[in-house]
């Protein structure tokens, strides 16, 4: 069996699933981090792979980009193939005290967003991380020595000519990252009954209109990925 936008058969899908928005991230992703990738996913061009990591069945799968592409991904995953963490990989713009290249750990999902909203009653959700893998999220980037910050950040739908009053309401909460997805995955975690966390890398800072060289962006993505596999694997067989 199938879903609409993934081809893969049932089984062939890990347990664990890391979730960069760029397929073509996902690739590079499981290539540099997986034993023995093997393509499980090409529909719309969605790309995944599932591998091995120390022997346990990992897949790396792009999401897309923004909350409705990723809860799309993210449904099929948990309701057809059973998939019981997903870890999302990828990049933030920092606000306030955060330097491009540092590594969020998002504790918290703030958005503008509907998606929440239209399944809780018209109420706010306070979207958050599941709490063990944060903390193994944590323990792991001391470990690796990995100077992450557990943080709250902010999902926007809106990439261009949002609210302009945005930043200063962000600041004032504190909150350190914009991107535009982990509010509906945490959302849809609490809902469906799986782990989820939002592992990012500061990639531009909003304040000062600063931006990491592409180059530089997949070196990131790749010690957040080893990142991602150790706070997920480790306590988690299977
Ligand atoms: N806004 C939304 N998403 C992002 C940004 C941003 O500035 N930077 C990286 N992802």
């Amino acid at each position: 069996m199938s879903t609409p936008h993934i081809e893969a058969a049932v089984g062939a899908i890990a347990n664990t699933v890391l979730l960069p928005g760029d397929p073509l991230r996902a690739r590079f992703v499981a290539h540099e981090v997986l034993d023995s990738p093997a393509q499980v996913n090409a529909r719309r061009n969605m790309l995944g792979y599932t591998g091995r990591w120390h022997g346990q069945a990992v897949t790396v799968m792009g999401g897309g980009m923004g909350i409705p592409s990723t809860a799309i991904y993210v449904t099929e995953l948990v309701r057809v193939y059973g998939v019981r963490r997903i870890i999302r990989i990828g990049t933030c713009g920092g606000i306030g005290e955060v330097n491009l290249g540092d590594v969020l750990l998002a504790q918290s999902g703030s958005t503008d967003s509907r998606f929440n909203r239209m399944q809780f009653g018209g109420h706010d959700l306070a979207g958050c991380a599941d709490f063990s893998l944060l903390r193994n999220a944590v323990d792991a980037a001391s470990r690796q020595g990995i100077a992450a910050r557990v943080a709250g950040v902010f999902s926007t739908d809106c990439f261009y000519d949002g609210d302009p009053a945005l930043l200063a309401h962000l600041r004032r909460h504190r909150i350190c990252g914009i991107e535009m997805e982990t509010a509906g995955l945490y959302g849809l975690a609490m809902r469906e009954g799986f782990q989820a966390l939002s592992i990012l890398a500061v990639s531009d800072h909003l304040d000062n209109d600063v931006h990491m060289p592409a180059e530089q962006r997949e070196q990131g993505l790749v010690q957040i990925a080893r990142l991602a596999l150790a706070s997920a694997i480790n306590e988690n067989p299977g």
